[in-house]
């Protein structure tokens, strides 16, 4: 019904995934954006929407409000009342405006590495200490490792910053996990900001994505819940995420800490959003269903070439965290662009050893990517 193989160029859109290459034979397979077509339905709305011609300041619509809360819902079990959600042009801002609202210049923020590198800089950005506390790993299978957690806490944590399904790991954590985690947090008096803009891609059968704010109304208190349709339905380019805030003051710090300085959302952003919400269940489904195929193929094929690279088991997002300690490449990001392949390098997420590829793109062309990785280790191995 919806074809996720169609051939499309993005080349001349100034694609920032393909723009990077410009000119080179490079399959761009890095920054997280997907090469498909947003769904019929969100594309269709946006045309009626030019058609009017007026781009005037806009707000959420009440129709997208209510079809937000009708999601958080539908697909969470999530009640949630309309006034604790506050609006965004991007969870970025989201993360950066949590950390100015939490706690005071000084304070400590803690969250797990690996992990999406906006989570390295926010703190920083806000004169906060980051406490930086390594998943445990075992043959690239990844969990929270809770008494390492505990030993990091310092008595002036007052923020957790959660991503979750996990970026770059791939990890849906499980209930049981969140509950130790929000314990911890709470125990400690520490807010948690919990991203979850990756929860509409749980791409293992029998996973479900728990969030963190649902586990009870004392999390949901102390928990900032940042959400989107950007990544699930491909309008990251448009703008619009939202935040979820339950208790008043914690919102009310938020209000403040954005005030003047975050732009409003764009009226092509609220939009989709409302449409791809209300609307797209199915074109979602069938995508899970495809990104779990590309999934499967890489997984196939990344053990069978030379050099011993291992994917982490992927739950939920369409990133593959490979795992390439044994290949013994000292510029692997360098080295797979040469054999015209664009990953990211794990440094950037504090994972030295590892290297995180894009599989958000046609079957055909993830193939001809697998088979130009394999030519090349090949080929350094033979010398
Ligand atoms: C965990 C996570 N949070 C946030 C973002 C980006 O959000 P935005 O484009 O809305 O700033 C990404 C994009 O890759 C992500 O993976």
């Amino acid at each position: 019904m919806f074809d996720f193989d169609e051939v499309v160029d993005r080349r001349g859109t100034s694609s920032e995934k393909w723009e990077k290459y410009r000119g080179r034979d490079i399959i761009p397979m890095w920054v997280a954006d997907m090469d498909f077509r947003s769904p019929p339905a969100v594309i269709e709305a946006l045309r009626q929407r030019t058609a009017h011609g007026v781009f005037g300041y806009t707000k959420a619509a009440p129709e997208l409000v209510d079809t937000v809360v009708g999601m958080l819902d539908r697909d969470w079990g999530w009640r949630v009342d309309p006034q604790w959600i506050v609006w965004l042009p991007g969870l970025v801002t989201g993360l950066n405006v949590t950390c100015r609202a939490v706690g005071e210049e000084g304070d400590d923020v803690i969250t797990l590495v690996p992990v999406y590198p906006p989570f390295l800089s926010a703190p920083r950005y806000s004169r906060r200490g980051l406490v930086r506390v390594a998943l445990h790993e075992e043959a690239n299978h990844w969990s929270i490792d809770f008494d390492r957690l505990r030993a990091a806490a310092t008595p002036r944590t007052r923020l957790f910053m959660l991503c979750n399904p996990h970026n770059p790991v791939g990890r849906v954590f499980d209930r049981e996990e969140l509950q130790k985690l929000a314990e911890f947090c709470l125990a400690r008096g520490a807010v948690i900001c919990a991203d979850e803009i990756h929860c509409g891609l749980v791409i293992e059968p029998g996973k479900r994505h728990v969030p963190i704010a649902t586990l009870g109304s004392e999390v949901a208190q102390s928990t900032i819940t940042l959400m989107a349709p950007s990544k699930t339905f491909n309008l990251a380019g448009l703008g619009c995420s939202f935040v979820v805030i339950p208790a008043e003051e914690l919102r009310r710090r938020f209000l403040q800490a954005k005030a003047g300085i975050v732009p409003m959302v764009n009226p092509y952003g609220y939009l989709a959003a409302e449409v791809a919400y209300r609307d797209c269940e199915d074109w979602r489904r069938a995508l899970v269903s495809y990104l779990k195929g590309n999934r499967d193929l890489l997984a196939e094929a990344l053990p069978q070439m030379f050099g011993g690279l291992s994917m982490a088991p992927v739950e939920g997002t369409y990133l593959a965290w490979i795992d390439i300690r044994q290949a013994g490449l000292d510029e692997p990001v360098g080295f797979f662009e040469e054999a015209g392949v664009g990953l990211q390098d794990g440094r950037e997420f504090d994972g030295p050893g590892f290297v995180r590829l894009n599989f958000g793109c046609r079957r055909t062309l993830l193939q001809e990517a697998l088979r130009r990785m394999t030519v090349a280790l090949k080929r350094r191995r033979d010398g």
